[in-house]
């Protein structure tokens, strides 16, 4: 291979789109031609994916195989639940199964990349970029992000409908000051390691080929030329031997970072600092040749370069199999399988938000299979396109099963009445007198309100206002007025801050983004065919000010206690604490949330032992082998106090006292998704490893220290009964 040649294998086009900044070029097969690209993207057919790879098979003097990439986070051509939604299902082998069909689907279509998971922790609801991620949690986001890797990658990567995964965005994305999209990040390196990290490192772990840098500055320092993150922690801690890709155009993006004056300094950081592929910039293609032979960046950089990608295409099998097969391409999409899936995936998605008894004292929800006359209300009843979710790939809107109609198909069309009210960021005045009327003439209404998923979520989509969009709220309260039971159905990417609906509507459920089984999986819900089941994979805040708002911070020096936070400071004792003046401090629905169809009751926390010893803990720690604690471990019993079976995701938590690094006030160590039927009592058990009391230390060391340990076994972050443990010296 030539040093051209090197280089043409670190760059990467998006197709149909002019390259980067001032090069506007678009005439891709002459550079495939010239060995001038090693990877493509934003190419969704086996036909036009198979032009370009014949180019680079046939004419090109190398004859290297291209690889092919796509923004594919929640399904391909079948839509699953968005990310979020997914994580509310603290289900790892469901979205497991599900990757394993975007994965199905894309390769056919000859994409053998997908650009995801995105494992960024979100703690700001502000950010839009949260509907794409997994949560706030970096146990929960570690466990999905595995799922992810494991269910594109499938068995063997040569296999071919394997796919490589893209862990993005490394690293800290999500903490944009004021939550505002590429806004710069400020994490210092203890919380870097106990939040923002341990995602990564999983999906590292679990085996992922590749991974994204991101748009943001990390402390000063872009995270797409940051040698610390990349260098340091990436390959040297983790001994990743994957390659690392830029963000678009975020190579170029250092010169407006301001730690480049010109395109050929911004290649020298960034490939310097580790980004090896240049995604669209074209400052690799423009400059990296030129600054070998000025020896500013050794060749010897290059070829590794050069062979991490060559690794991933040979994993792969593409120099074998370079073409997607045309003919079969339409059959791997939308299977009845992966419909089904698709719909399970949507019903574990939803969060039970409320369920509050009506006046004659019986639930509003699941409603009553026979009922009659039934309203649906709202812009997001018969709203196909919404329901993809942001970065939908091959989603259609056709293929997508909207509430009205499921709802139509279960009860009759004659038994709907159907108003839509308000469109979602207006509404003329008489949409919504319709809708008051349509109300007032049925038994019972379910409102579909919410956001636009591809304007109000998604990238470059921060909201510095959490409420209902336009004139929703309005139609929320009107509705309400009828006196007529109420059923907010509530699809966002992101909590939203409703204190007045969640005061007032007695049955209130967050579907996020359910994907092309909305309906259905809607339908069964609010009948009770299907339980619900999800839990909060985020805080959900009462109102913006609070944000960013998470669960797992830390006490500081004032806690709040007990103190009264819904009444303004009256003394000394409720002021000179960690408070607003004007607002709660707790979530409106904490982390780890949801309710179901029945009731669990949690037995006290048991641990079994009472003392533990920092030394075994930390031999285990360092090595797997290491027995110490296995048998360690934390139980309580749940049981099922209500009437129908149900699932129920049982949570471990624990807090570390006295560490030489404060720790949050509460850690989510574990969980288990239980099944009971009425009346049945469960033993939960959780094997309380090292890795549960281990934390990063003052010299950002991960180890066991001495210290009272809490636990809990719970059903959210905010309650369940304490065990406590000592670990001596
Ligand atoms: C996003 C990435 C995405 C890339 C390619 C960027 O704008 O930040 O998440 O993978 O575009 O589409």
């Amino acid at each position: 291979m030539n040093l051209d040649e090197k280089v043409g294998q670190l760059v990467q086009y998006s197709s149909g789109q002019p390259t980067g900044p001032g090069t506007g070029r678009t005439d891709f097969n002459d550079m495939i031609q010239k060995g001038e690209i090693g990877a493509m993207f934003n190419i969704t057919t086996a036909r036009e994916a198979n032009a370009f790879q014949r180019v680079a098979m046939e004419k090109s003097r190398l004859q290297i195989p291209l690889i092919y990439g796509l923004d594919i986070i929640h399904g391909y051509r079948t839509e699953f639940p968005i990310p979020l939604g997914l994580a509310a299902s603290w289900d790892p082998d469901l979205v497991q199964r599900a990757a394993r069909v975007a994965a199905r689907e894309a390769s056919a279509s000859g994409i053998r990349w997908m650009f995801s998971p995105m494992i960024d922790i979100a703690r700001d609801a502000r950010w839009g970029r949260m509907a794409e991620g997994l949560g706030e949690d970096p146990y929960l986001v570690s466990a999905m992000a595995r799922a992810y890797v494991l269910g594109y990658q499938g068995e063997r990567l040569s296999a071919p409908d394997s796919a490589v995964a893209c862990p993005k965005h490394y690293v800290g994305y999500g903490a944009a000051e004021g939550g505002r999209d590429y806004n710069s990040v400020e994490i210092s390196e203890h919380t870097l390691r106990e939040f923002y990290l341990p995602p990564f490192h999983a999906a590292v772990n679990a085996g992922a080929a590749t991974i994204m840098t991101a748009f943001d500055s990390l402390n000063g320092v872009p995270t797409s030329a940051n040698p610390f993150t990349i260098k340091q922690i990436l390959r040297n801690e983790w001994g990743f031997q994957g390659l690392v890709d830029s963000d678009w155009t975020s190579i170029a993006e250092l010169i407006p970072h301001g730690i480049a004056n010109d395109p050929a300094t911004a290649a020298r950081k960034a490939f310097l600092a580790g980004v090896e592929m240049d995604m669209v910039s074209s400052f690799y293609h423009d400059n990296l040749a030129n600054l070998v032979r000025s020896g500013q960046v050794p060749e010897t950089a290059v070829d590794e370069a050069v062979r991490h990608v060559l690794r991933v295409k040979f994993a792969l099998g593409l120099f074998e199999h370079p073409y997607a097969d045309e003919k079969q391409e339409a059959g791997a999409m939308l299977q009845p399988e992966s419909l089904d899936l698709a719909r399970t995936a949507a019903e574990r998605s939803f969060v039970l938000l409320k369920n509050s008894p009506l006046a004659g004292g019986s639930l509003l929800l699941p409603l009553p299979s026979d009922a009659k006359n039934v309203a649906l209300i709202g812009p997001l009843a018969d709203d196909a396109a919404v329901m993809l979710g942001s970065w939908s790939a091959q989603g259609r809107p056709e293929d997508v099963v909207t509430l009205r109609a499921s709802l139509m198909q279960k009860l009759g069309a004659d038994h709907v009445h159907y108003a839509k009210g308000s469109d979602i960021t207006k509404a003329l005045d008489e949409q919504l007198a319709e809708a008051v009327k349509t109300a007032q003439d049925s038994d019972i209404v379910i409102l579909a309100l919410g956001e636009n998923a591809s304007e109000m979520t998604g990238e470059a989509a921060s909201r510095a206002h959490l409420g209902l969009p336009g004139r929703q709220q309005q139609l929320l309260e009107a509705i309400a007025a009828t006196g007529k039971p109420v059923v907010l159905v509530l699809f966002s990417g992101r909590p939203l801050t409703l204190p007045w609906a969640f005061e007032h509507v007695p049955a209130v459920l967050a579907a996020w983004f359910p994907g092309v089984q909305a309906g259905p999986a809607l339908v069964r819900t609010l009948f009770g065919e299907s339980n619900p089941s999800g839990k909060l994979p985020v805080t959900w805040p009462r109102s913006v000010g609070q944000e960013p708002l998470y669960y797992n911070a830390l006490n500081t020096g004032r806690p709040a206690g007990n103190a009264d936070l819904t009444k303004p400071p009256s003394g000394a004792a409720d002021k000179y604490i960690s408070r607003y003046i004007d607002e709660q401090n707790s979530p409106q629905f904490p982390f780890g949330y949801g309710l179901t169809y029945t009731n669990f009751s949690y037995g006290p926390t048991q641990a079994s032992s009472a003392q533990l010893s920092a030394k075994t803990l930390n031999d285990g720690l360092r090595d797997a082998r290491h027995p110490p604690s296995s048998d360690l471990t934390a139980s309580a019993d749940i049981t099922n106090t209500g009437t129908r079976a149900s699932e129920e995701t049982v949570q471990l938590y624990v807090r570390l006292e006295g560490t030489s690094t404060a720790q949050p006030v509460r850690a989510l160590k574990g969980f288990q998704r239980v099944k009971l039927t009425a009346g049945q009592t469960q033993r939960v058990s959780f094997h309380l490893g090292p890795d549960v009391f281990a934390l990063w230390d003052d010299q950002n060391k991960y180890v066991v220290e001495s210290a009272r340990a809490k636990i809990w076994i719970s059903p959210d972050s905010a309650h369940g009964s304490e065990a406590t443990l000592d670990i001596t010296k």
